[in-house]
Formats: structure tokens, C-alpha cells, sequence
């Protein structure tokens, strides 16, 4: 029988937000910014860190460096209770960084990837994961040393009787080479946004990207913004609309933050209705406050947000 949860296995980085920049950076000159924010960052991080804060017993597989970002990334993901014991420190590469411009609702990144493109299939401690429930894994394109063993990994999970879900988010270099012939008959839920879709599957509909996985995969969910989700199994398809927000702080997380509450009610054996309105209401929640953790700071604040401005339960 399973004594643990949630395993997350993925990449870990920090991002160094700039805020309220005067003009747009340019060689040779210094401007300023007149605010600045590190935080804790990446899609599985978020994922791992918001499911731990409802309630979700989450343990993280991941690698950095023997610096202090590292050491920033622990302690972040520690206060959220997320388990460390997996994360494992290399002195050969050092932890990822992402550098945020930011200008009202648009960023300009810049992202050092580090450690995260390092963690392999043989690095991961197989033999220590045991007992687990249900594994995660997040931002598939960014992780270059996962990427080329994407179906042994599942594959592996499989073998030790996890239910498993996918998120591959979107590719930078925008060539979408990911196997979903082969590894999707391995997950359970795989979890794009519609863009992703489309863009994975090369076609120009939510009708047409479905079909084109439909043969290989087991149940999709497909996230829709602020239109809410979509999942398909067997052919079946069952829609759950989005809480309003009229005043969203802005969207980072909220796709991981779905991911977090779909996962939560998956693992706990209710049915893809629950699932999909659970997640629809944590990826709202995700939206009333700044970044992708922020809105998940303690039982208390989820419950009263969760009151007062979706008039939901947690
Ligand atoms: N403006 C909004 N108002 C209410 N709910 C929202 C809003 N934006 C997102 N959500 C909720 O969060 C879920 C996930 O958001 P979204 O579709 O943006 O995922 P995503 O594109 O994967 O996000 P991310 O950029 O975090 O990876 C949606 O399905 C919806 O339920
Ligand atoms: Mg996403």
C-alpha cells in the first residue's frame, strides 16, 4: 500500500524579478528598477509547493547547485512543506536562474537553466521512491537531460504502480519533439493548455488536437484560461467553466495551481467533475494574488479567499 502521496520529479530554479523598470535595458548603459523580488520559481516548484499548501503530502525529486539560489530554493519549498529529501546538490553545474523584466502585464525573460537541464533518468534515486501514489512531472522542454528518457521514466513509474500526469508546458525553441505516441499510453492525465496543443499536435483546432492524441492517450485535460477546463476520456468529454475574476493580479501559476487541485482530488479517488472544478478553483485562486505561490500562504488565507471571493469551500 502507498504511504506517500505525490512525488514531483522536475526542474527547480529561482527567478529574480525586476519591477518597476525605468526605460528598456540597453548595451553599454545602466537604468534602474525600483523594485526587487526573489522568489521561488518553476512550473513544478509551484506545482509541488501549492499542492503541499492544500493539504497534499508532496515530496520533490530535483537538482541544484551548491550555491546559495540552491539553498534558497530548499528553504522556500521546505516553508511550503514540501519533503527535500530527493533534491539532490551538484558541484557541476549551479542552480537555475530566471531573470524577470517586468513591465505591467508583460515580462522580458532571461533564464540560466543550470542544474535543471542536468537531472537524468539515472540520476534519479529510483530505488528510494517507493511507496508513492501518483507522480508528476512539469516544463518537459527546458529539462534537457529528461527529456531524452521521457518514456523510460513513465515507463518506470508504471512499473512501480503510480498513477502519473504530465504537463509539458511550452517549448522556447518551439519544435514541440516530444513522443506523445509513445508516452502518453504511459500517463494517466496529461495536462496541456490548449496553445500547447495545438502547437504539439500541428493543428489549427481544439477538435483537431484531441483527435490527433486521442489514439494514444488515456485521459486529457486540457486547460482554457479564464473559459476554465476541458477532459476527455474514452471519447466522453466533460467541461467545468472558470470562476470569475473580474480583477486578476495577474496569471502566473495558475496553470500549476489548477495542476496542484486536479491532482489533489485525482489522487483522492473523486471523479474528473470534482477534479476539473477543484483545479478550475485553485487556478482562480492562483489569480488573486502576485506570482504562483503567493495566494497559497497559509489554510487560513486559502479558506477566506476561497469565501469571499469564489464563494467556495476549501
Ligand atoms: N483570469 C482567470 N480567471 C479565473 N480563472 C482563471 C483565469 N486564468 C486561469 N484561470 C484558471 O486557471 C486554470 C489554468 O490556467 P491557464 O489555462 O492559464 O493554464 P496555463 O496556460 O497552463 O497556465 P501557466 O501559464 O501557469 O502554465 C484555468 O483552467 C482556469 O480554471
Ligand atoms: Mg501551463
Amino acid at each position: 500500500m502507498p504511504t506517500k502521496e505525490l512525488l514531483v520529479i522536475g526542474e527547480l530554479n529561482v527567478d529574480l524579478i525586476l519591477n518597476q523598470i525605468e526605460g528598456f535595458p540597453e548595451i553599454g548603459t545602466e537604468i534602474l528598477a525600483q523594485k526587487m523580488n526573489l522568489t521561488l520559481g518553476s512550473s513544478s516548484a509551484i506545482m509541488a509547493a501549492n499542492a503541499s499548501a492544500i493539504g497534499v503530502d508532496t515530496y520533490f525529486c530535483g537538482l541544484i547547485g551548491t550555491d546559495d539560489f540552491g539553498t534558497f530554493i530548499l528553504n522556500s519549498l521546505d516553508s511550503k512543506g514540501v519533503k527535500t529529501d530527493f533534491i539532490q546538490k551538484t558541484s557541476e553545474h549551479q542552480s537555475g536562474i530566471t531573470v524577470v523584466m517586468s513591465y505591467d502585464q508583460d515580462r522580458a525573460n532571461v533564464t540560466y537553466c543550470g542544474a535543471m537541464e542536468a537531472l537524468t533518468y539515472q540520476k534519479i534515486p529510483w530505488a528510494d521512491l517507493t511507496g508513492f501514489k501518483h507522480l508528476h512531472l512539469s516544463n518537459f522542454f527546458i529539462q534537457k537531460g529528461i527529456r531524452q528518457d521521457i518514456v523510460k521514466i513513465f515507463e518506470k513509474a508504471k512499473s512501480l504502480g503510480l498513477t502519473t500526469s504530465l504537463d509539458l508546458q511550452w517549448d522556447p525553441e518551439n519544435r514541440w519533439d516530444f513522443d506523445f505516441k509513445n508516452c502518453l499510453p504511459l500517463v494517466d492525465i496529461f495536462m496541456p493548455n490548449q496553445a500547447e496543443l495545438l502547437a504539439l499536435t500541428k493543428k489549427e483546432s481544439l477538435d483537431q488536437g484531441l483527435e490527433a492524441i486521442a489514439p494514444y492517450s488515456n485521459i486529457s485535460v486540457i486547460k482554457l484560461g479564464d473559459k476554465g477546463s476541458l477532459a476527455v476520456e474514452n471519447g466522453k468529454r466533460i467541461s467545468a467553466a472558470a470562476f470569475t475574476n473580474d480583477n486578476p493580479v495577474d496569471t502566473i501559476g495558475a496553470g500549476d495551481s489548477f495542476n496542484s487541485g486536479f491532482i489533489k482530488k485525482y489522487i483522492s479517488g473523486s471523479s474528473l467533475e470534482q477534479c476539473l472544478e477543484y483545479g478550475n478553483l485553485m487556478g482562480a485562486l492562483s489569480t488573486t494574488a502576485a506570482g504562483g505561490t503567493a495566494a497559497f500562504s497559509s489554510i487560513d488565507t486559502i479558506k477566506k479567499t476561497l469565501k469571499e471571493k469564489f464563494n467556495s469551500e476549501y
